[in-house]
Formats: structure tokens, C-alpha cells, sequence
């Protein structure tokens, strides 16, 4: 039995992912003390994971070393156990690798038992996923917004963005979505009850946050870079920006430039707080009985862009970074 898996060769340029990673062979790994095996099922396609494939080491985890298996979140069935609490045949999702098969310590991967009774188990990936965590605790610990608010989310038609969309809309907020292009924003209004979506490959994202009466209370910033230079002086005084990403700069040399309209933070009054989910994976559980009752309820949809085969899965991750997808972006590696 052979465990297929991708390997980070050297740090990629830009997007060019094809020379950066080979697909490889091994013998399917076997569990050592305190560690699972697990047969994945799918691989979510992260944002943030683009980070951790770059040389830079004042990021908010060590980079990944260059020889290693590429490590990204995974949900599959536990086919060998040497770990407390787990047993062979769980429905588990980590931090594990892009492979057939992962090899985990509990503790380090954030290993946990998922809920068989879903109809779709893609969602332990969507609406009861870590994007799902990450958008409620970024509106709701973090940006601590109010039923009437005004809130803005960039890259909304996102796996993360999205999802906040909809979280905020539930909470009794008026909702704008940035996003690029004209299909996503049809999709934030028609699909998802966006008050206003806002496509920044065409419009001025500047004058069109101008004419937003009362200014935006708070900002579920996925994007960073000019967007959010656009946005500064659009905040309503006393605004709050939940910094969750810097999508824009992931693969640039300048990712330390600041925003330009730094003067806005004083002159507005704002609070700008970054976040990152695993500080609330212990509390993620709470949050999980609303975005299941929502999700049962029809009022958080997970729009999914699956891509087949494991040998595939650097085009999938493409097409995140590249904003070619809409919704959550999975590899179906089952075979
Ligand atoms: N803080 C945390 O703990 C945490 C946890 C999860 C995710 N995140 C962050 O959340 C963000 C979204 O991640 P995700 O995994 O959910 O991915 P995603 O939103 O499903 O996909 C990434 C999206 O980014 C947008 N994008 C790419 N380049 C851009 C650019 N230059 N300017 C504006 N938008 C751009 C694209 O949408 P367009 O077509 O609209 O450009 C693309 O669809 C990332 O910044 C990620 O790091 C943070």
C-alpha cells in the first residue's frame, strides 16, 4: 500500500506552485506512540497556509521546512490508533498533511472528533469549519458587533468571507461584501443577502464606501493592502477592523508595508485588533450549537468548489489564491 503525498521543494514565486511542490511516494505510514493514522477524505484549501510556505520567519507560525510534507487541514476516518481517545474508524479533522494518509500527535494537530450526523460532511470544512470559527469570533469576540451596525467584509465571497457575510446578516447587521468580479457579487446578494457587494476589480471601492450613510462600524478585513486603505477612511468614528488576513500580500516582498492612511486609526478613533483562530480553538466548541442551528435552519450555506484526485490539489489551491473560486475550496482525495 502506497501513501501518496506533496512535498515543498523550495518556496514558491508568486503563484507558480507547480515548481515548488512534487507529488511523492512512501509506504503508508505507520502510528507511533500518542499519534493516528488517518485515510483522508478531503483536504480544505486554506488561505493562510500560503504563509507558512514562505522564508519568512515573523509570521504568526514557523515556516514550513523546505523537504517536508505540506501541512493543511484534513478530515478523514482514523485507520490505526496509538492515541488515547481516538479510535480506528473516527470521523476526525487536524492540522494534517496533503496526502492519502496523515499522520498526527492529538495535541499538535488539533485533532477532534467530528458529528456523523451531518448531511454533508464537507461542513466540518464549511459552516461548523474552522472558516466558520474564525468569521464568528472575528465579528463577535473580536470587532464585538451590533444588531443595526453597519459591517464590511472583504474577499466575501470567499470560504471565510462568505460565511461572515452570513454570520453578520443573522446577527441583525447591514452587510457589505468586497469582492472581485461581477459573478461573486451577484452571488453575496442573490445567495447570500448582502445589503451591497462591492467588485473592486471595476469599481472605485473608495467612492463607493463614501456613500455609505453612518460610515462602516466595523471591518472583518480578510485582505489588507489597498482595500484597506480604501476602507480607512470610510470607517464610521469608533469603528473596530477584526484584522483576520492579508490575502493581498501573502506572496509579495513588501507584505510588511503598513496602510497608508495610518492617520485614519487617530483621527476615527478606531480599534484594530488581529486575531487568530487557533487563540479560540478551545472555545470553538461554544460557538458550535449556533452555526449548527443555523446551518440546519437554512441560514448559513456553504457554497463548496471541489476539485477530485489528490494530484490535483495544487490547481485547487491556485484557485484560491487566485480568487478563482466561490466558496470553500476542497479536495475530494478519495480513492
Ligand atoms: N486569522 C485567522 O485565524 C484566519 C483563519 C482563516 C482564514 N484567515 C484568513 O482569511 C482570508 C481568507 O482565507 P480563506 O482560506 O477563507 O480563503 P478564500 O477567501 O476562500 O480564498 C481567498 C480569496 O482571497 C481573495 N484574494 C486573493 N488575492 C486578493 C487580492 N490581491 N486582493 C483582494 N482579494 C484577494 C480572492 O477573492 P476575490 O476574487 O474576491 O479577489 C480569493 O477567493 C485569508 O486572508 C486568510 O489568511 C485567517
Amino acid at each position: 500500500m502506497t501513501n501518496r503525498f506533496w512535498r515543498l521543494d523550495a518556496h514558491p514565486h508568486g503563484n507558480d506552485f507547480a515548481s515548488a511542490f512534487s507529488l511523492q511516494n512512501e509506504d503508508v505510514p505507520t502510528a507511533g506512540p500518542g499519534q493516528v493514522v488517518i485515510k483522508n477524505d478531503y483536504l480544505s484549501m486554506d488561505a493562510g497556509t500560503r504563509m507558512w510556505i514562505t522564508p519568512r520567519t515573523d509570521g504568526y507560525q514557523p515556516p514550513l521546512p523546505l523537504g517536508s510534507k505540506m501541512v493543511g487541514l484534513c478530515l478523514g476516518r482514523i485507520t490505526q490508533s496509538q492515541a488515547e481517545g481516538f479510535a480506528v474508524g473516527d470521523l476526525v479533522r487536524c492540522f494534517g498533511q496533503w496526502a492519502d494518509y496523515a499522520v498526527v500527535s492529538p495535541a499538535e494537530s488539533g485533532l477532534m472528533k467530528l458529528d456523523e450526523d451531518v448531511a454533508d460532511v464537507r461542513q466540518h470544512f464549511g459552516a461548523l469549519g474552522m472558516n466558520a470559527w474564525t468569521a464568528w469570533a472575528g465579528l463577535v469576540e473580536v470587532a464585538k458587533i451590533q444588531p443595526g451596525e453597519t459591517v464590511l467584509i472583504s474577499a466575501a465571497a470567499g470560504a471565510t468571507g462568505s460565511l461572515a457575510c452570513q454570520i453578520a446578516r443573522n446577527l441583525g447587521c447591514k452587510v457589505i461584501g468586497i469582492a472581485g468580479g461581477p459573478d461573486k457579487c451577484r452571488f453575496l446578494v442573490e445567495e447570500l443577502g448582502v445589503d451591497l457587494a462591492i467588485d473592486y476589480k471595476s469599481d472605485d471601492v473608495e467612492a463607493e464606501l463614501a456613500k455609505v450613510e453612518g460610515g462602516i462600524n466595523a471591518y472583518f478585513d480578510n485582505v489588507g493592502g489597498p482595500i484597506l486603505d480604501a476602507v480607512l477612511p470610510n470607517m464610521a468614528h469608533y469603528g473596530r477592523i477584526a484584522l483576520c488576513g492579508l490575502v493581498a500580500t501573502y506572496d509579495k516582498d513588501n507584505a510588511t508595508a503598513g496602510p497608508a492612511r495610518f492617520d485614519q486609526i487617530l483621527m476615527r478613533r478606531l480599534t484594530i485588533s488581529g486575531f487568530f483562530i487557533p487563540d479560540f480553538l478551545e472555545r470553538g466548541t461554544d460557538f458550535l450549537p449556533q452555526l449548527r442551528k443555523w446551518l440546519d435552519e437554512g441560514k448559513l450555506v456553504m457554497h463548496f468548489d471541489e476539485t477530485k484526485g489528490l494530484e490535483h490539489t495544487l490547481d485547487a489551491y491556485s484557485r484560491m489564491l487566485t480568487g478563482r473560486n466561490i466558496g470553500k475550496v476542497v479536495v475530494d482525495v478519495r480513492t
